[in-house]
């Protein structure tokens, strides 16, 4: 038998779509298809209908159905995810005292900090504390609204330790919580133990561990870290394909301290998206103009160490897609509230309301191909939504900012 929900007087509906684009590009993305007193009706998980209160479905089976009342409530897709790197062991709060005090980003690394910081606690920590640690920060961010994200490795930056790393991904995929897409990002730093020898270390990325990663089915995304100190344009390049050959499409953290040719290396590897852009200048919007990589600001990463705005209204202007993310990580931005990111997009960035819901549903969701089960309103695609509490209009959501505003999150159809 199958289990129904429907949600009746929808104040508003948002993100509607009878047959939903992949993505939304330039002045589409101000377009936000919105139903007033609406309905929405849930089988076994997926959604399968909606429409207006005026032409509310007649009930026949009432036999495994439940109804949610949403007065004066609105109801949103849940937020994509599609960049964070949310399995870590500890913190670095030392080097956020460290920053305000004085040192650069950059200066902790130097010293042996930052990435490397990371990776040896990571190295320290069993399989299943970092598992434990990492689905506390998991079922957070589903309560602020995240129902699909993406995880990254790289603070392994060892065989075993970045094999560790996708193990507990997989696992919290394995959880059948929300939707998790896996990113192989051993090209995050050279570890202490490379650093006379950085070839050496690609090559293990390359020859050893990328053909255990994908025989263990452990990765569906490759990324690296293209900047001066940690990996050049060239060897982006390289490990990307590396990755292609094996089946995995590219994500570059790319021009986030200085610009560094990240966005030629992952237009040229035709990566799924192309992360952070601080230094992204009107060059490489004109390469991203002519390719399917989806841009996407960071701006968490942005804000916790004080870098530029990327230009993210300027690539909408231009007719590119953007989408937001969190990067929820120790170093750069300890935090995954979407909505605060989504706040962030419209305060810092001057994207309107409908372009930030934009920038965190459909879009993030192109940026880590789930377009087909989440990021709209659409039949056929996953309950995954967010009913926010009693509140004026969508607007309200990006303006009061730091309130809690979601009411309930559901994944599948179930409230979670
Ligand atoms: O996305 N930019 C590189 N990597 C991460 C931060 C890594 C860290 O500091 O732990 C980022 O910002
Ligand atoms: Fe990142």
């Amino acid at each position: 038998m199958s289990n129904k929900l429907l949600l009746k007087n929808i104040k508003s509906l948002l993100s509607v779509y009878e047959i939903a684009p992949l993505k939304l590009t330039g002045t589409e993305m101000a377009k936000l298809p919105t139903l007033d007193n609406a309905w929405l009706a849930v089988e076994d998980g997926i959604i399968v209908d909606f429409g207006d209160m005026e032409n509310f479905p007649g009930i026949t089976d009432w036999k495994n159905l439940e109804v949610i009342d949403c007065s004066g409530k609105i109801v949103m897709p849940g937020f994509a995810d599609s960049h964070s790197h949310i399995v870590y062991a500890g913190n670095r709060e030392q080097e956020f005292v460290d920053r305000i005090n004085g040192l650069s980003y950059e200066e902790i690394f130097a010293r042996g900090g930052g990435i490397l910081n990371s990776a040896k606690k990571l190295n320290e920590t069993s399989e299943d504390e970092l598992f434990e640690q990492s689905k506390q920060r998991l079922y957070e961010v589903i309560k602020l609204g995240t129902t699909a994200i993406e995880i990254k490795s790289g603070y392994g930056l060892s065989l075993e330790s970045e094999l560790k790393m996708l193990r507990v991904i997989k696992r919290l995929k394995d959880l059948n919580l929300i939707p998790v897409k896996s990113t192989f990002l051993g090209a995050h730093a050279v570890p202490l133990n490379f650093i006379e020898n950085k070839q050496g270390y690609i090559d293990l990325l390359i020859n050893e561990l990328l053909p255990i990663i994908v025989d263990e089915k452990l990765a569906d995304f490759i990324d690296v870290f293209c900047e001066q100190n940690y990996f050049t344009k060239e060897e982006t390049i390289k490990i990307l394909e590396a990755g292609n050959k094996f089946g995995l499409q590219g994500k570059v953290h790319a021009e986030q301290l200085s610009h560094s040719g990240g966005i030629q290396a992952a237009v040229k590897c035709n990566a799924i998206s192309v992360d952070h852009l601080e230094f992204c200048n009107e060059d490489d919007m004109h390469l991203l103009k002519a390719s399917n990589t989806m841009p996407t600001i960071l701006p968490g990463a942005a804000y916790f160490l004080n870098l530029p705005l990327p230009p993210a209204k300027k690539m909408i202007e231009f007719g590119l897609p953007v989408a937001f993310a969190s990067d929820f990580n120790p170093g750069s931005c300890p935090s995954g509230n979407m909505m605060q990111v989504m706040s962030m997009a419209c305060v810092q960035y001057k994207l309107t309301p409908e372009m930030a819901i934009n920038a965190t549903t459909i879009n993030s969701a192109y940026a880590m191909s789930l377009s087909n089960e989440v990021g709209t309103i659409t039949a056929g695609k996953k309950a995954n939504f967010i009913i926010t509490k009693e509140i004026s209009s969508y607007n309200y959501l990006p303006y009061a900012f730091g309130s809690n505003l979601i009411e309930s999150v559901f994944i599948s159809g179930v409230k979670f």
